[in-house]
């Protein structure tokens, strides 16, 4: 098996997170998004894996190199951005497909603990019926953010609908994880062009898109709700009821840990602080006597001084917070920012990366 990832979106909706770095190398519990994928593509024996790149491609190029978990790397650069179906088509020349071989296409920005291998041998199953690519789906609640599909109890895709504004029945979402012949290149224009505008609807009304309902865990990590969700879901897969510890911290008896939490290499806490429920912090994080941090991601290096408070909230790295800070709501603070003592920052506030904030604020709002 060989995969193309979709790697080049530019993450707007986690800016200022993205403004230095892409998407996909977002930590989820103190791990790049892309990692957590390159892993389970190897244990499905995919043996290349195409990276098609736009935004911020050197920083892919450089942190993935040529090789990722025993599996090669390549990149496909795109001239502009191409939507999701124009990348897939490029990468074409980059992949050669033994007779049969199964082609993975996802999109970069989701994590799951689908088995890539379990995909495939239901795709084998759908290609003896003429399927040329098989979906992932997945069921949800809301599926008016997702593309939705109607499907048949033989497992065939009647329809499938990007976004879809009205109502529709199904609730089975497009969970970005395709499995398919080497055909569906046929299906894809070289240009700007979307699989699911485009390609998946054709394919559709030609009875050759089949589904594959995964029914672990899944999420989409393009939103910062979203993006928690999936990190705190994962804290609780590795770390449970006991603090996940990953080299080495300090921390003395007055500290209090409330599961899931996870602390990256060279953690320091300082007296009195209560950190958890679902808390992850990353490397180097120091914390000054009696924080608070709960429901929230601190990235590597992020300092605070005493008496911080730090809910629902993202820290981006090497953030420092001045004694008494409080980041609460859902607020971002970009990389290397420093938020000025007391200062409070409350709902939605999104600070860009290396500003100074020495007022208050309350979101939803933008500090740049
Ligand atoms: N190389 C490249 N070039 N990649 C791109 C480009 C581009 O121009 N535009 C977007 N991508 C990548 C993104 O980085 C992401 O990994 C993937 O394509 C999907 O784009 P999103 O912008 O994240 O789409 P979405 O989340 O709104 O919707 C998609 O994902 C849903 C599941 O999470 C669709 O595939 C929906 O049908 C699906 O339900
Ligand atoms: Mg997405």
């Amino acid at each position: 098996m060989k995969a193309i990832i979709l790697a080049g979106g530019p993450g707007t909706r986690l800016r200022p997170l993205t403004c230095t770095r892409p998407k996909l190398l977002m930590p989820i519990a103190n791990r790049a998004l892309l990692d957590w994928t390159f892993e389970r593509l190897s244990w499905a024996g995919v043996s290349e894996v195409v990276l098609a790149v736009n935004y911020m491609a050197e920083s892919l190029r450089r942190y993935f190199g040529r090789e990722r978990y025993g599996v090669k790397v390549k990149y496909s650069v795109e001239p502009r951005a191409m939507g999701t179906g124009g990348p897939v088509k490029l990468s074409e020349k980059l992949i050669k497909l033994e007779e049969e071989e199964t082609l993975l296409i996802m999109n970069g920005d989701i994590w799951c603990d689908l088995e890539f291998s379990v995909l495939e041998a239901a795709h084998r199953r759908n290609v003896s019926r003429g399927a040329v690519t098989t979906i992932t789906l997945y069921e949800v609640k809301d599926v008016s953010r997702f593309g939705v599909v109607e499907l048949k109890p033989d497992g065939r895709i009647a329809a499938f609908h990007e976004k879809p504004s009205g109502r529709v029945k199904s609730r089975l979402i497009n969970a970005g994880v395709y499995a398919s012949t080497s055909q569906i290149f046929s299906y894809i224009e070289p240009r700007r062009t979307s699989m699911e505008l485009e390609v998946f609807p054709r394919l559709a009304s030609e009875k050759r898109l089949y589904g594959f309902q995964h029914k672990g865990e899944w999420g989409d990590v393009g939103k910062f709700e979203d993006y928690l969700k999936v990190n705190f879901k994962v804290a609780e897969a590795l770390a449970g009821e006991k603090p996940r510890v990953e080299g080495s911290a300090e921390y003395n008896s007055t500290v209090k840990l409330v599961p899931p939490v996870i602390l990256g290499d060279g953690v320091k806490l300082g007296s009195g602080s209560r950190i958890g429920p679902n808390a992850i912090l990353g490397c180097n994080v120091k914390v000054g006597e009696n924080c608070q941090i709960s429901n929230s991601v601190v990235f590597d290096g992020v300092e605070m001084e005493g008496d911080c408070l730090v809910k629902g909230s993202i820290l981006g790295e090497e953030v420092l917070l001045g004694r008494e800070a409080k980041i609460t709501g859902g607020s971002v603070i970009g990389d290397l920012s420093i938020i000025a003592p007391k200062v409070k920052l409350s709902r939605k506030v999104y600070v860009c990366p290396r500003k100074e904030v020495n007022k208050p604020a309350l979101g939803p709002k933008r500090i740049v």
